[in-house]
């Protein structure tokens, strides 16, 4: 790749497709490196928009509007940061050589949608899951439900965040979680899968990096290994270096390497998995930036946003550690047009502690607003003042 400054006409432009707290951070990594950036998102304003040279809001997963904007602008490289995108126009457009699409077309497609990261990880590469059967019915959901046992998960094959996702402990669950799953994936496709609940003793993001070594050959790295709490199906809590051992961390890594190589192409892979003792389960992937990932704006020499920029780029990569840390999330605990963040000054005071505001133009409850970021000699010390620092923010509607 030819690196140069943007708005020329020999930019490298780099279109997001969804500009969240993620992609914004993308963004600024790019932008450090020169590229010409292009964000566009399904609402006006989001994070992303308001760092990017250019901002569009269209809904994407409209294949003649997404088109259009394509053709508009010939990114050079398109980078997608959400589920809900028309891959069939992706992969019209990397065909004809319009664009290239990070990591690849088919990576993006196989992952968004349960169905397809999960037959390739179990059946495919024979990699441990969680038993699973998908069903397309309330009446096939109890099937799949007497197949996999109780307890287990009840699980749009498309969506994210926890979104349409329930725990059921009963048979007479079941109808519920049809209901709310089948009417709550981001992208609706009617198909849900059940998934027995495995007792891990915690649960980790494994961030794997493929990047080109300096003789053009794609390597893989890993970083350490984040540990997180999850709350409804969504991150509240992570921290980093999550301590395993021997035996799981290389089971973990071992996996990380399976399941990214069969996906393909270049960039940042957040690997989910469950472990118990020695024991390892792959539970989904990311092709991008993983949330629980934002830990590592504290915690590593280059964040898993910069790993992301670089090694999409073709540069080299440094995944090491620089100190322990942890991250915890702040909510919009209302429903309403803007909201404001009381005693930030006092919150983050302490040494070691940050914090970042993702300029979300509108406030839910439960939406995901702002991080804390906190460091410290070990895990303990570190999620104890990101909690300590969380607890003290107070939001109010204007
Ligand atoms: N089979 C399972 N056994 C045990 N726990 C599970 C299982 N499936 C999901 N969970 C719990 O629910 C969390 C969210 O599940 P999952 O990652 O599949 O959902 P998601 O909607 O993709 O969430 P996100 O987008 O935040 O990763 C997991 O991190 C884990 O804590
Ligand atoms: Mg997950």
């Amino acid at each position: 790749m030819q690196f140069s400054s943007p708005l020329k006409a020999n930019s490298i432009k780099v279109m997001l497709l969804g500009s969240g707290e993620l992609g914004k951070e993308v963004i600024i990594s790019l932008q450090r490196l020169g590229m010409e950036v292009i964000a566009v998102d399904r609402y006006e304003n989001a994070p992303g928009h308001q760092v990017a040279h250019r901002a569009y809001s269209i809904d994407m997963t409209n294949a003649a509007a997404l088109e259009q904007l394509i053709q508009k602008e010939k990114p050079t490289l398109v980078v997608p940061e959400i589920e809900a995108i028309n891959t069939k126009l992706l992969e019209k457009l990397e065909a004809d050589n319009v664009t290239k699409v990070i990591p690849n077309v088919r990576a993006v497609q196989l992952t968004m949608n349960r169905e397809g990261i999960r037959k390739l990880a179990a059946e495919d590469l024979k990699i441990p899951t969680s038993p699973y059967a998908f069903a397309r019915s309330s009446d096939e959901l109890k099937e799949a439900v007497n197949k996999v046992g109780l307890p287990c998960f009840i699980k749009p094959t498309m969506s994210s965040s926890g979104k349409g996702q329930s725990r059921i402990e009963s048979m007479d669950d079941v109808e519920r979680a049809w209901d709310y799953a089948a009417n709550s994936g981001r992208v609706n496709e009617g198909v849900v899968i059940a998934e027995g609940q495995i007792d891990f003793d915690y649960e980790i993001t494994l961030l794997t990096v493929r990047s080109l070594n300096s003789e053009g050959n794609i390597i893989t790295s890993y970083c350490e290994p984040i540990g997180h709490r999850q709350e409804d199906g969504d991150y509240v809590e992570s921290w980093q270096p999550q301590p395993m051992n021997e035996k799981a961390l290389a089971t973990s890594k071992d996996i990380a390497e399976k399941v990214t190589s069969a996906l393909g192409g270049l960039g940042l892979f957040g690997v989910e998995l469950f472990i118990k003792e020695d024991q390892v389960w792959f539970s989904e992937v990311s092709p991008r930036p993983h949330d629980t990932g934002m830990v590592t704006m504290i915690t590593q020499k280059q964040s898993e946003f910069e790993l992301h920029a670089k090694a999409i780029l073709g540069l080299p990569v440094n995944t090491s550690l620089a100190n322990p840390g942890a991250s915890a999330v702040i909510y919009g605990g209302h429903d309403c047009d803007a909201i404001s963040f009381e005693n930030i000054p006092k919150a983050i005071a302490g040494d070691g502690v940050d914090i970042r505001l993702f300029g979300k133009p509108q406030s839910f409850k439960k939406r995901r607003m702002g991080v804390i970021l906190a460091h410290a000699d070990d895990i303990q010390q570190a999620r104890n003042k990101a909690q300590q620092a969380r607890s003290q923010i107070k939001t109010k509607p204007v």
